[in-house]
């Protein structure tokens, strides 16, 4: 099957610094992708491409047989690609309700926003007990939750995580991956999680994208051999590495 999501050879500089070259991954429909790497690898800059908030200096990014590199990131989300930035960023002077609400700016159904937002309470009845409250007294993990409701509020088909057990305690590491895997089954999204909790995010994946730099020991630790100068993205399957 043609993959849904597709970068070619992605190549992006922040001023003179080159950060990311030859980033190659492809996502199917319907699957959880994880992609891997460490601190600085460039895993937030290859989300940043594909919700166009960076336009690269070279390569494609293909959704839906269509090139939406250099498109507007408005444009992108009402293609269907929503991103849960890191960091958590919320509208903290707004209440939990405002922050969901926020999340379907873009659309004019509004009958339908407003089921919606019962939909996202169902999925996070934590939510809907602090509905009423500003986000900001909201705990790590439940500002987790909110902007990953916030997001799926475009009705996305496809949904870039950036990081989401970062910082959290294990009990809602846990908590947050099984939504995203409901949302997967559930409202069939196709999911673009990337993580640090390599061990979790490979529980969930079905296959994944490990970000290299030249760095022998990462390399190592990853895919089990020393290549010196390699750089790019390798793909894996959980069986090979991970036994
Ligand atoms: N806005 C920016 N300006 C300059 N350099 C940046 C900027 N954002 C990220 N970088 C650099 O680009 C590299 C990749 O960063 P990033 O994509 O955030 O990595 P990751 O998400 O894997 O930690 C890092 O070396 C980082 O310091
Ligand atoms: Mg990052």
């Amino acid at each position: 099957m043609a993959p849904i999501l597709e970068t070619k050879n992605l190549e992006v500089s922040y001023g003179p610094v080159n950060v990311t070259k030859g980033i190659s991954i492809g996502i199917e429909e319907g699957k959880i992708v994880t992609i891997l790497g460490a601190n600085g690898s460039g895993k937030t800059t290859i989300l940043r491409t594909i919700s166009g908030l960076i336009v690269p200096d070279k390569g494609t990014v293909t959704y839906k047989g269509k090139a939406i590199q250099g498109m507007e990131p408005e444009e992108i989300v009402k293609m269907g690609i929503s991103q849960v930035p890191e960091g958590r960023e919320i509208f903290q002077d707004l209440s939990v309700y405002k922050n969901i609400l926020m999340g379907g700016f873009t659309r004019k159904d509004k009958k339908e926003v407003e089921k919606d937002i019962d939909r996202m309470y169902s999925y996070f009845p934590l939510l809907k007990e602090r509905s009423n409250q500003y986000a900001d007294t909201l705990s790590g993990g439940e500002q987790q939750m909110l902007v990953i409701a916030r997001a799926l509020m475009s009705r996305p088909h496809m949904l870039l995580l950036d990081e989401p057990s970062l910082g959290l305690a294990p009990a809602f590491v846990k908590k947050i991956f099984g939504i995203i895997k409901q949302i997967n089954e559930e409202e069939k999204t196709t999911i673009l999680l990337v993580e640090q909790n390599a061990k979790m995010a490979l529980e969930l994946a079905s296959h994944g994208f490990i970000v290299l730099r030249k760095n022998p020991d990462v390399q190592e630790f990853y895919l089990g051999v020393r290549e010196e100068g390699i750089r790019g993205t390798r793909r894996w399957k959980k069986k090979k590495v991970w036994r």
